[in-house]
């Protein structure tokens, strides 16, 4: 893939996207503040904590995370972050996450992201993307994953706890990789 790559969004704007780099710390922080707490509850770390990051960026160094990010005016607008163990018995499988910034939202950046992704796990060999949502809350995501050949591969009733309180079922969805796009 050759970064940085720009992308147009469905208003017309144009953003950059690119692997995230050492130096991007700054960015990604000022990135986290404007993301709604409700959607960073869900990212399952806490972003607002420097230890946190700090031991975030060293798994990037370590080639435990892959991220990528999408930049409008030298801003960070989303990312997608794709996790890896690289060792032992779940190393072909890949979680991730996307997040982009509300105002960005339902202008295809998401989708941007999540193809750059599939393509990043691909170059890692991997041979499975899953991605945990929560039931209710996050059935957009869970729709457009559809989109992409994802399937609902389980679901675990009520083991979710959003920022109120509130319940949720967990689903887990997963797509098979092949070795390059024309093998699907
Ligand atoms: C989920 C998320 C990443 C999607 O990003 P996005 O930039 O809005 O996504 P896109 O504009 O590319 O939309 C892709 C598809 O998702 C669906 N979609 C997105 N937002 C939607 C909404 N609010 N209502 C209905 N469908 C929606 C549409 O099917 C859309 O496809 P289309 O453009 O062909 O109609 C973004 O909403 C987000 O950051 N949400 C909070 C965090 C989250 O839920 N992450 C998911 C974890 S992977």
């Amino acid at each position: 893939m050759r970064y940085p790559k720009e992308c147009v969004l469905k208003d017309c704007r144009e953003v950059v996207i690119r692997p995230l780099e050492p130096g991007d710390r700054v960015l990604l922080d000022a990135f986290h503040t404007q993301i709604p707490e409700s959607n960073r509850w869900l990212m399952n770390y806490n972003v607002m904590d420097a230890t946190v990051m700090d031991n975030w960026f060293a798994s990037v160094e370590k080639g435990n995370i892959a991220c990528i990010l999408s930049l409008y005016d030298n801003c960070v607008v989303g990312q997608a972050s794709l996790y890896m163990r690289n060792f032992g018995a779940t190393s072909h499988v890949g979680r991730f996450r996307i997040t982009v910034l509300p105002e960005f939202r339902e202008k295809r950046l998401g989708t941007w992201l999540l193809l750059d992704l599939t393509q990043t796990a691909m170059d890692h060999g991997l041979e499975i993307l899953r991605a945990d949502l929560a039931g209710d809350i996050e059935n957009d995501a869970i729709g457009a994953l559809k989109k992409f050949d994802f399937f609902k591969y389980a679901e675990l009733e009520k083991s979710i706890k959003d920022y109120s309180g509130n319940h949720h079922d967990l689903v887990i969805m997963i797509k098979h990789l092949h070795k390059r796009w024309s093998d699907f």
